[in-house]
């Protein structure tokens, strides 16, 4: 049974579809990720799931119970925005206690549960301190914890680290998905980050104006994209695109490589690549370039580790490939992948 069953869940604000006939479940446990830029829908399906925004049609099953018209405080879950807000006049206990107050747990309950929830996100330490005397990074997994006290059956996170540094925020990261597999709680989390969503889903759910794209674990969506929003939204830099024989070619800049990196082996698509410029990031080298043939994003890119013997310079020609393997085609006007393979 899915513990979290969305069905044909729309909502419109006047003039503006936020999410359309949605379907979708979050298996018990499951670790599901919305992905998708900025506007399109993501926060509106989760409030939705909380009960905070009521759909304009379709039904949200949580445990197999029908909470579609059923107030956010009756539904078992939580949800932590990415502007939660800690109480300041209150000590990280009183802070993580209050949803148990609020409920009229009593005294010795809330005791243990505080010190199971502040265990879970290491912060057992803190909790005579008031959140003022917290990092970021220890105020966010307050919030967590805050969330999580009540145990509820379901926990749903809206870009819960977007206000942590780099550093905070990929540390903050592993140690969620650690808290989630060791209580197995399932979790919806919302980021349009896709290194983030690679990282922390089990699925991932890629929306695009109040639609899905697909849904699929994270090798699934970047291996084998559904159509061209989902193969350009995912990777950095994105899938090339091509034209050719009136399709769409796609490839992967880490596939697309000097042609003598492949040996002796067949089935390759060869290019004759005319570098324009390189950008070194450290490990990798970026190298933009051209290979001839028309192109939706202007250049064609690949990405090549920066151990790579190979010199490359701008302004010159290379021979280049990719393994046929690796080529996604996509009709050119509904951007739908081809199934099959070839052109
Ligand atoms: N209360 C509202 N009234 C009118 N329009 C709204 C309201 N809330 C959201 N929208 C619109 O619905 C669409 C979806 O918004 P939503 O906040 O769900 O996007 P999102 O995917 O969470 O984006 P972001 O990544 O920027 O947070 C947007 O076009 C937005 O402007
Ligand atoms: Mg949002």
């Amino acid at each position: 049974m899915a513990q979290v069953e969305i069905r044909k869940l729309s909502k419109q604000f006047g003039e503006v579809q936020a999410v359309h006939e949605v379907e979708l479940q979050a298996r018990e446990g499951e670790f599901l990720v919305l992905l998708g830029p900025s506007g399109c829908g993501k926060t509106t399906l989760l409030r939705m799931i909380a009960g905070i925004e009521a759909p304009t049609s379709g039904d949200i099953l949580i445990g197999g119970r029908t909470v579609t018209h059923v107030p956010p405080r009756a539904r078992d879950i939580a949800m932590v925005f990415q502007s939660y807000a800690l109480y300041p006049h209150m000590t990280v206990f009183k802070n993580i206690a209050f949803p148990l107050r609020t409920r009229g747990v009593e005294k010795n309950a809330i005791q243990e549960k505080v010190e199971w929830a502040a265990k879970m996100f290491s912060i057992e330490k803190l909790l005579k301190r008031k959140p003022r005397e917290l990092s970021g990074g220890e105020r966010q997994r307050v919030a967590l914890a805050r969330a999580m006290v009540r145990q509820p059956k379901v926990f749903l996170l809206d870009e819960p680290l977007s206000n942590l540094d780099a550093k905070l925020r990929t540390a903050a990261r592993e140690e969620l998905r650690q808290f989630q597999r060791n209580i197995g709680i399932t979790t919806i989390y919302v980021t349009h980050d896709q290194v983030e969503a690679m990282g922390l889903g089990d699925r991932i759910v890629v929306m695009n104006k109040g639609t899905i794209r697909q849904v699929g674990k994270p090798h699934e969506v970047y291996q084998e994209p559904a159509d061209i929003f989902v193969a350009t939204f995912l990777g950095s830099p994105p899938m090339n695109l091509v034209e050719k024989d009136n399709v769409l070619m796609g490839f992967r800049p880490e596939s697309f490589l000097p042609r003598e990196v492949f040996g002796d082996n067949g089935g390759l698509e060869c290019f004759q690549f005319a570098v324009t410029w390189l950008e070194d990031l450290g490990a990798e080298r970026l190298v933009y370039g051209d290979v001839g043939l028309p192109c939706p994003h202007r250049h064609v890119i690949s990405k090549i580790a920066a151990s790579t013997p190979k010199a490359l310079e701008p302004g010159k020609t290379y021979p280049f490939a990719v393994k046929t393997q690796d080529l996604r085609y996509f009709y050119k006007g509904t951007g739908g992948r081809i199934k099959g393979g070839g052109a």
